[in-house]
């Protein structure tokens, strides 16, 4: 069965609690039962992970590297300045797999720090603005193939 890796960076373990205006109103524990339970109608395994931390960030994507499976990577604040996790990211599609970039909100929508994206330019693509059904969208695009 083919897995996939959905990796959340720092403070989405507050989801539900932060800022539900504009992240709504499902909590860590519920993105990851509506992860799972969508994987499972996709036929897909799939490992849900929150950090903190940008180092255990980036050892989960080494590991994606060497497990070669698809990414679905929602970095968070990181996105916008760490090249760190862009410098890991990238190993991943280099490798022949796919990492799609997912957000809750729409950053283009939001402040201005949070219109660069660093990671995108070495992602697969990149899906943003639909809540949880971003991490959705892209369990069914990786699932298809
Ligand atoms: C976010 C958007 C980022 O700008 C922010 O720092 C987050 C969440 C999102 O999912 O909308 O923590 O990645």
């Amino acid at each position: 069965m083919q897995t996939v890796l959905v990796l959340n960076g720092p403070n989405l373990g507050r989801l539900g609690a932060r800022e539900p205006e504009i992240y709504g109103a499902t909590d860590y524990a519920g993105l990851v039962t509506a992860l799972e339970a969508h994987g499972a109608s996709e036929g897909i395994a799939v490992e849900v992970r929150q950090t903190d931390s940008e180092a255990e960030l980036i050892s989960w994507l080494h590991e994606a590297v060497d497990r070669q499976i698809d990414v679905v990577l929602n970095p968070a604040a990181f996105t916008h300045y760490s090249y760190a996790v862009r410098d890991a990211a990238v190993q991943i599609t280099k490798s022949g797999k796919r990492l799609i970039e997912v957000h809750l909100s729409n950053p283009h929508s939001r402040e201005e720090f949070r219109h660069t994206s660093v990671i995108s330019a070495v992602a697969t693509g990149y899906i943003a603005g639909f809540g949880v059904n971003s991490y959705l969208l892209a369990l069914t695009q990786l699932a298809s193939k």
